[in-house]
């Protein structure tokens, strides 16, 4: 066995780092000045200088914006009770860096002027906001955007998020979130792309690209902030907060790629996560937030804690008192405090009693200032707030028309049986029905605080614009979304039957997934299960059309309808982008980012699962081998997965040696055929198994994928490079490592497909 080290990052990961596992609250408190202190530039080392211990605690101190009207402040009770006369205040005295989710330009001209007019050391404050899916204009989900298999995409609607926000006033993004999210049950995955690994760290270098830009302190930028750090998404049953107990190597393997993807695309903040990681909240985690982020990555952004992280640490039981919390959260690495106050309250009287030292509050403050600095605020701290500009960028038809292709870009297609889709413009009465069928609601998804879905476009509306004859088309909800309707069913088995074809919009509302939204059931909701059930019974074919924030389990009448299309929450222009994939003018290309079960039990469940000592083969259930009492240990629709309107074939696999020489590549060439007849795009996915490995290894794990374009009738050969790099796993030493010796390989539509398969030696070196 060899071990083969190749990033940077893994380059520097020392002793120190592998066996510090574990850090103890008492070991964070001996801590003190990490190697990745900020260099300032001298008239910023001067400021820091002339700052008394009060003005450094209130560089570290975010509160919620305390402006009120608008949809951000119901998301935001009033920081700490504070007016916003009294949040001016605070800023004059220098008692605040800054704040967020706050409302517009005018709100941040008011204070920024309130800081650089009567403040006595004039640092400019900055202004946060959870952009997450776009701002005014919203585009899908996270989640959503990541079926589309295409971090362009992903980039392009993060930079057009940072072109509305910066003109608002905003300067810093609570995003991308880059949590890998594998158990649906746990409700924010909606905000983060999927269980898969590799996807996951392309969608995270992408949005932090189209945040932050090249140059952060271009006036339509933001600062990008990778959260939450770590293994959030690990937390058990799916509930959100609770407690996360997993392997270092399963962080360093799952949890942690995506957050070395975003600070290697340039992200300079970090939010720690709520969840405490084998014994130690996130929030006061040394060996999560010094050893590994500062002395192992180099970063040399700050963290951010959480909304009240620090407070939490006394409901966790790690601290006894906010004065303890805010000491053992800030020793162990967190340099800013969300919402709390701790931060301004007992970091002064900390250091005065010698149980903080200057040093690490010099440090915290240096990192907060070198990044203000980069956002360009201390040469113009105005230049992100123009209410003219606020106005005039935002909800512009370019924005609106990314908002539409995104959408249909990140709709996935199940199942279509006998061509039930595209529809025909004419010539078909079509039901729609379903408590999403109309009305402008659960549209934007959650985790939007700026979007409204009154300025979002409905299903029937979509409809009713793309087809010839608005008449054809009826509107029927059927069920509420949580309950039935009275005479709902009824109404809708009429229209059922009236009609040539059903649309039947069903799924989770808004507030089923996102933060808090944790489910022990992942399936359609019973009231809409029950009208499934009914309008199916009609014998009119259906369309599935479902509204979902997570992976769901489908059941009956829906699992069994002959087409199947998974809309997630597509924001703006939702309805326009559903239509355009229903008549067909995109064909679907978008693929499962998570996979959706059999059923709700076998979760947490994704494709790159273990084998076991007794998997079982395909074909039957067979005694004493892992699987279900009904179930198979795999998905319905696995990760991936995703049909088009054209026919796609996976003609030749040719690979070109049967060896991996220690130093070498390995070419890989499939020819994929569209033998349909009508233009379709394909997400050709490259999976490898390493057969025998000192840490076993996964059934498959995904290495590459390309989307490519094929007219009817068309092949192509679509080549992968394979090198020894792509072969890395973390060994028994907590080491990238690679061993030489069997590999499988696939490529294929989906983690669980045949597709094309092979296999190669990797030669000893
Ligand atoms: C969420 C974060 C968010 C923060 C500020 C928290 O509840 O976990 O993701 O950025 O609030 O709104």
């Amino acid at each position: 066995m060899q071990d083969f080290t190749v990033s940077r990052r893994a380059l520097m990961m020392g002793a120190a780092a592998t066996t510090a596992w574990l850090a103890s609250p008492w070991r964070a408190m001996a801590q003190t000045v990490s190697q990745a202190s900020a260099v300032l530039p001298d008239r910023l080392e001067r400021l820091l200088q002339m700052m008394t211990t009060e003005e450094k605690a209130g560089q570290l101190t975010l509160m919620a914006a305390a402006w009120s009207g608008g949809a951000a402040t119901t998301l935001n009770p009033a920081g700490n009770g504070a007016s916003f006369s009294e949040q001016l205040e605070q800023a004059r005295q220098g008692r605040l860096t800054g704040v967020f989710n706050g409302n517009g330009a005018e709100m941040a001209r008011q204070m920024q002027i309130a800081v650089m007019r009567d403040s006595r050391l004039k640092i400019p404050l900055i202004f946060a906001a959870d952009v997450i899916h776009g701002m005014r204009t919203v585009f899908p989900v996270p989640l959503g955007e990541a079926a589309s298999f295409e971090p362009e995409l992903a980039r392009r609607t993060a930079r057009a998020a940072a072109i509305e926000a910066s003109a608002a006033g905003i300067d810093w993004t609570f995003a991308p979130m880059v949590d890998i999210a594998r158990d649906a049950r746990w409700g924010r995955g909606v905000e983060g792309s999927g269980e898969d690994v590799l996807l996951g760290c392309d969608m995270a270098a992408a949005r932090v690209k189209g945040f932050q830009g090249a140059d952060l302190t271009d006036q339509r930028h933001v600062l990008a902030c990778a959260k939450h750090f770590a293994a959030y998404g690990a937390a058990e049953g799916g509930l959100d907060y609770n407690t996360v107990d997993i392997s270092e190597r399963s962080l360093r393997d799952v949890y942690f790629p995506p957050f070395e993807a975003a600070l290697d695309a340039g992200a300079l903040s970090v939010m720690a996560s709520f969840n405490e990681l084998s014994g130690v909240p996130a929030t006061a985690n040394s060996w999560l937030l010094d050893d590994v982020l500062h002395k192992e990555w180099q970063f040399n952004g700050f963290v951010v804690s959480d909304y009240t992280g620090d407070e939490e640490l006394i409901a966790h039981g790690f601290a006894s008192d906010a004065r303890e919390a805010t000491k053992l959260a800030f020793m162990a690495g967190c340099d800013m405090s969300m919402q709390s106050g701790y931060y301004i309250a007992h970091l002064p009287s900390l250091v005065a009693a010698g149980e903080v030292p200057m040093a690490r509050l010099d440090e915290a403050v240096r990192r907060v200032l070198m990044i203000k600095h980069k956002l360009g605020l201390f040469d113009d701290p105005f230049r992100r707030i123009d209410p003219k500009r606020e106005a005039s960028r935002i909800r512009t038809p370019a924005m609106l028309e990314l908002a539409r292709e995104a959408g249909r870009r990140s709709i996935v297609m199940l199942k279509n049986d006998g061509d039930l889709l595209p529809l025909p413009r004419t010539g078909k009465k079509i039901a729609l029905i379903g408590p999403f069928a109309s009305g402008q609601h659960d549209l934007v998804g959650p985790w939007n605080v700026y979007g409204t879905d009154a300025d979002a476009v409905d299903l029937a509306t979509g409809v009713r614009a793309a087809v010839k004859d608005e008449s054809a088309v009826t509107v029927t909800l059927g069920s509420d979304i949580d309950a039935p309707l009275p005479g709902g069913i009824e109404a809708a088995v009429a229209a059922a039957k009236a009609a040539d074809v059903v649309i039947l919009a069903i799924g989770e509302s808004t507030n089923m997934s996102g933060e808090a939204q944790s489910r022990t059931s992942i399936t359609v909701p019973e009231s809409q299960q029950a009208l499934a059930e009914a309008v199916a019974a009609t014998g009119t074919p259906i369309i599935i059309l479902l509204k979902n924030g997570r992976a769901l389990a489908l059941q009956g009448a829906v699992r069994d309808a002959p087409a199947i299309l998974v809309s997630w929450f597509l924001g703006s222009e939702s309805g326009h982008a559903s239509a355009d994939i229903l008549f067909g003018a995109e064909s679907p290309s978008a693929r499962l980012p998570v996979s959706f079960p059999y059923a709700t039990g076998q979760a947490p469940y994704y494709y790159a699962h273990k084998s076991t000592g007794r998997p079982n083969p395909d074909g039957p259930l067979t005694e004493y081998k892992a699987h279900y009492r009904k179930y198979p240990n795999s998905a319905l629709y696995p990760f991936g997965h995703g049909l088009t309107y054209g026919d796609i074939d996976y003609v030749d696999l040719h690979i070109e040696s049967d060896r991996l020489p220690w130093d070498g590549a390995l070419n890989l060439r499939a020819t994929i055929s569209n033998r349909g007849a009508r233009a379709a795009e394909e997400v050709v996915q490259l999976y490898i198994h390493d057969a025998a490995a000192s840490i076993t290894q996964p059934v498959r794990e995904l290495k590459a994928y390309r989307k490519i374009a094929l007219k009817p009738g068309e092949s192509r050969d679509v080549l992968f490079q394979l090198t020894r790099s792509d072969l890395l796993f973390i060994g028994q030493d907590m080491q990238r490592t690679v061993e030489p010796g069997l590999f499988r390989i696939w490529i294929a539509p989906s983690a669980e497909a045949d597709g094309l398969s092979g296999s190669f030696m990797l030669m000893p070196q």
